[in-house]
């Protein structure tokens, strides 16, 4: 059986397979991006520009390390989501995977719509209830130092957040990795 993060990483991967293969955007941006899960996944696609936000600059090198030789611009940044400002040209797509539960939620709405083109989208993935622990193994070990900021995030608190931000919620479902656990899986337009 598989371990709940292996799955856990692996549905965030296909994830961010799929929203690419969906919406092909020409620059994303990542946020929390630790070691650049899923971008593995963009070398055959148009994907031009790659942004990764992480408040860890060991992951960013890694991403770095991994990556610089294989997208065609990987521009990365080390800083708090919920407090720094990033400077570069919009994106027309943000994939926020698990990071809503690390950051206040209207301030990590507002820094996605300041960084996105006007119709550009933002796929976010928040975890729902579960019985599962909640902060799972993760090869990033000092991930479990920021457990002491973590929040549940409830997805209907997020598309009102959402909308008041200047969002159009376009879809909503549910998914399930390998090991139960369930997420929601939410696209904003800017
Ligand atoms: C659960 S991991 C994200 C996994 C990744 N998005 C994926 O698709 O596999 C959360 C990441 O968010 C980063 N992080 C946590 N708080 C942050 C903050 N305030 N600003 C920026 N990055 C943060 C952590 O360092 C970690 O790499």
């Amino acid at each position: 059986m598989a371990l709940p993060y292996v799955g856990q990483s692996q549905l965030l991967s296909q994830l961010l397979g799929e929203v690419i293969a969906s919406y092909k955007p020409s620059s994303i941006a990542l946020f929390g991006c630790a070691g650049g899960n899923g971008l593995e996944r963009i070398s055959s696609i148009s994907v031009k520009r790659v942004v990764g936000i992480d408040i860890n600059q060991q992951y960013l090198e890694h991403t770095a390390a991994r990556y610089r030789d294989h997208i065609p611009r990987l521009d990365l940044f080390a800083g708090d989501l919920g407090v720094d400002q990033f400077v570069f040209d919009p994106v027309e797509l943000i994939f926020a995977g698990l990071i809503f539960k690390y950051v206040e939620t209207t301030k990590l709405l507002k820094q996605a719509l300041s960084m996105l083109i006007s119709g550009g989208r933002l796929v976010s993935v928040v975890q729902l209830p579960s019985p599962i622990e909640d902060v799972t193994p993760s090869p990033y070990t000092t991930l479990k130092s920021l457990s002491s900021v973590l929040h549940m995030v409830s997805p209907k608190n997020l598309t009102v957040l959402a909308r008041e931000t200047g969002f159009e919620i376009e879809s909503e479902r549910v998914v399930t990795a390998t090991g139960g656990k369930t997420f929601q899986v939410d696209t904003f337009r800017a």
